[in-house]
């Protein structure tokens, strides 16, 4: 056996998780909730949304605001009721522009020059005589202090931008609306993405429970019974995981060491560098730092042309990333139904009832085999019972769910 094919060997051992292994990491995202619902101790932030499951018959026109930290996208909704919903007008743009003429997320920018990019997007949709409801999904850990009130507690995402954690969001988008002149626009729901994916999969089906992003970020939130409420996890910063030392590589090298730990294992914005970092140090592929991204990991996986970062590789040094690209991809994806199995053995622990487990975001969507591999652990997991989940794509529900949030939040003026 020559030396990359043992250190190949090694490397998928260390990225395999067995079924045993998986359990485990359900029952410590479990214990991770109950200490963090406790107000101890926890890696789980467990944050109220003060948002239950919509009805189904929420109807009526609003704008919503989606900021990721990747785009930021207006939408006009018309919600029709029983989960149907148009977007009559839309505008979207990307935070860093792609040819360098402007970025919103460095430590660069301040607060009001990124309201003030937002509120340009808004005054693009929207007629100036007309009054709006708005509804705004803001996709980072927050403190909420009521439905339309959130202190940023801390950017994650490798966001930047200076003067916005620790402040009231609705507060800066307000006066950054006012500055514009578009004081009819009045923000009455702030949420998580996942909560806004949550949200759209329950507008048109009462057993959805659980929402969750596989993006760029990665996060997860559930219905509560005992809160009678959404809850935002913040689940991107479990850190009760089995680390590899290139885990602890791309933690130590990242902005913010010992936080988010699951999504710097999981989520697209860190899955390409991580491959990169285990092909590059130890099979000794030329492969540059923060060279490969996860659009890349895709291509490679699902047999497109080589993207141009592998493009010098010989076809060996290639089979050898394709290889280390499907172990991190695959262990993603076992992690993540691993912290669903705790949810569900919170809400359900003799598994009784149906769930629906809404999702969105591009890794789950367009990642080859990761939603398969998903709902096959879940599978492996739970024998025949796992035929009362069913693992949806959620798509656009940040979005749309922030226009059902603004319609709640309407109902209770
Ligand atoms: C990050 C954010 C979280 C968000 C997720 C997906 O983990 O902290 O709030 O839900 O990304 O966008």
């Amino acid at each position: 056996m020559d030396y990359s094919a043992k250190r190949l060997d090694e490397l998928q051992a260390a990225f395999d998780l067995p079924p045993a292994q998986i359990a485990d990491i359900a029952g410590k995202f479990q214990d991770e909730m109950l200490a963090g619902l406790a107000g101890r101790s926890s890696s789980l932030k467990m944050l109220p949304s003060f948002l239950a499951r919509p009805a189904g018959s929420e109807t009526g026109r609003f704008l919503a605001l989606d900021f990721g930290g990747t785009n930021v996208r207006v939408q006009l909704v018309e919600l029709a009721g029983d989960g149907r919903w148009t977007v009559p007008a839309q505008n979207a743009l990307p935070l860093k522009d792609p040819v360098g003429r402007y970025d919103y997320t460095t430590a660069a920018t301040a607060a009001p020059e990124l309201f003030d990019f937002l509120t340009a997007q808004i005054a693009a949709v929207v007629e100036a005589d007309e009054d709006y409801l708005l509804g705004h999904t803001f996709s980072f850990p927050c403190r909420q202090q009521g439905l339309n009130r959130a202190v940023l507690i801390g950017w994650t995402k490798e966001i930047k931008t200076a003067g916005v954690e620790g402040r009231e969001i609705t507060a800066l988008l307000s006066e950054a609306l006012l500055r514009r002149g578009l004081g009819r626009v009045k923000p009455c729901a702030i949420i998580n993405d996942t909560v806004g994916t949550l949200l759209t999969a329950a507008y048109g089906d009462p057993y959805t429970d659980i929402g969750a992003i596989c993006g760029t970020g990665h996060n997860t939130c559930y219905f509560e019974p005992a809160a009678a409420m959404i809850i935002n996890m913040e689940s991107g910063n479990f850190a009760g995981l089995p680390f590899t030392e290139y885990d602890r590589r791309l933690d130590a090298a990242s902005e913010r060491p010992g936080s988010q730990r699951l999504e710097k294992m999981v989520a697209g914005r860190y899955l390409g560098e991580l491959v990169r970092m285990i092909a590059a140090d130890c099979l000794n592929l030329p492969l540059e730092t923060g060279s490969l991204s996860a659009e890349d990991l895709a291509a490679v996986l699902g047999g497109l042309p080589r993207p141009v970062p592998a493009a010098a590789l010989t076809a060996g040094e290639f089979q050898l990333l394709r290889t280390v690209a499907q172990a991190v991809v695959i262990r993603s994806a076992r992690l993540v139904a691993a912290t669903f199995l705790g949810v569900l053995a919170r809400t359900d622990p003799a598994l009784s009832f149906r769930h629906t487990i809404a999702v969105d975001g591009s890794l789950y969507e367009k990642m080859p085999g990761y939603a398969a591999r998903l709902s096959a652990t879940l599978t492996e997991a739970l024998g025949p019972k796992a035929d009362l989940l069913t693992v949806k794509l959620s798509k656009d529900g940040s979005g749309v769910g922030a226009a059902i949030a603004a319609a709640i939040a309407g109902e209770g003026r």
